[in-house]
């Protein structure tokens, strides 16, 4: 009752904000940073035969819907809604999760509703937790489903997508930013007992092939923050399907590469302000033995970034965006 009641008092908050933005905005970001974007891009080329970091034209201040798909890194447990505010305090192990719907795994805001707020945009969020690309390209998932854990993954939210998605929003195809960010727990599930890669790419290829059909002309990959073959080469497809359809369609798409920032920040991490542990709690589960200083770690839980973290995600997504245009 105490954590609806800050809820209540956080969207009323947003509502009653002089000078808030006339769109649908339930929630007030606060997007103070405590950090430094201590990295710059690495900008390609779309002739690249491997994933490039940039951008073919996708203009940020014509978007006003971000459309969400992808993993814990990008939930915010809203699962194809505009999210509720995560729970700032008391601090909490994933600002909610497991507490309630209103599950995300780091202590506030997610890289995409500071994305969403700096470009005044509501927020449609499809992905969730343990999501892979695709349940059937794994042995630990389907067919022989070792693990027998109910798994989100893309085929999954683009369908729920399809089913409602135009419900929830105009959808102008011009004004709508697709973003899609998949590969760790491919990664992690291929590791375990072996998969196929190939299963997944098509999956991949395929999705985005019909978010195109049905209307995205903006789309933005986030590549994984640390790198294996595997997954590289599949992030290498995935760019190479993207500038085709740019070539010969005019999809306009973004490619950011998380591991170049996780890689200079695990390089440097004093450089970005981060003073504190590596990561803050010692599992998702409690708070107990955690850090004194999140703002100052660089993961929250283990795997997962900490919000401010999440806030250099933002900056660096833009930075490639406004960057790495490319003719
Ligand atoms: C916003 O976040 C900063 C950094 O964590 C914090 O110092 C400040 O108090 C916050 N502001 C509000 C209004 O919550
Ligand atoms: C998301 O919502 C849909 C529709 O209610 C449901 O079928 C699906 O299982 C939900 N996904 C998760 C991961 O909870
Ligand atoms: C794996 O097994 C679980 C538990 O029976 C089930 O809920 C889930 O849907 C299965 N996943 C796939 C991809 O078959
Ligand atoms: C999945 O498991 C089967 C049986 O253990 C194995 O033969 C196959 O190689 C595995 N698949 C892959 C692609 O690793
Ligand atoms: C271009 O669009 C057509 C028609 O929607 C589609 O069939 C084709 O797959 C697209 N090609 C690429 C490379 O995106
Ligand atoms: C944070 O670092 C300190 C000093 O190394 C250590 O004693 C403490 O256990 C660490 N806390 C966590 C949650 O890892």
């Amino acid at each position: 009752m105490h954590h609806l009641l800050l809820v209540l008092a956080g969207l009323r908050l947003a509502l009653a904000q002089p000078g808030t933005p006339t769109s649908n905005l339930p929630i007030l970001v606060n997007s103070t940073s405590t950090l430094t974007l201590a990295v710059q891009p690495a900008c390609g080329s779309l002739d690249s035969t491997t994933f490039a970091e940039l951008n073919t034209g996708i203009n940020l201040g014509n978007i006003k819907t971000l459309v969400t798909f992808g993993d814990s890194w990008t939930s915010t447990g809203a699962n194809g809604t505009v999210p509720l505010p995560p729970i700032l305090h008391p601090p909490l192990p994933s600002a909610g999760a497991r507490n309630s719907e209103n599950r995300r795994a780091t202590n506030g805001f997610m890289w995409s509703e500071r994305l969403a707020a700096d470009l005044n945009s509501k927020l449609l969020d499809y992905s969730w937790g343990g999501a892979v690309i695709d349940n059937f390209a794994y042995n630990t998932t389907s067919p022989a489903n070792k693990t027998g854990v109910p798994r989100s993954d893309f085929n999954a939210q683009a369908t729920f997508f399809f089913q409602q998605g135009r419900f929830l929003d105009a959808l102008v195809p011009s004004q709508t930013l697709y973003t899609v960010a998949f590969g760790i727990n491919d990664n992690g599930q291929f590791g375990i007992a072996g998969g196929d890669i190939d299963i997944a790419t098509q999956t991949y290829i395929t999705r985005l092939g019909e978010l195109q059909q049905s209307g995205a002309q903006n789309i933005l990959i986030h590549g994984m923050y640390t790198s294996h073959s595997e997954t590289d080469a599949l992030q290498s497809e995935v760019f190479a399907y993207l500038a085709a359809s740019h070539a010969v369609n005019g999809t306009q798409f973004a490619f950011v590469n998380l591991e170049r920032l996780f890689s200079t920040i695990a390089a440097d991490p004093a450089e970005f302000g981060f003073t504190g542990n590596a990561t803050c709690l010692v599992s998702a589960n409690t708070i107990v033995g955690g850090c004194d200083d999140p703002d100052r770690s660089v993961f929250y839980i283990p795997g997962h970034p900490s919000m401010m973290t999440h806030g250099l995600i933002n900056q660096y997504t833009q930075t490639v965006v406004g960057q790495c245009l490319v003719a």
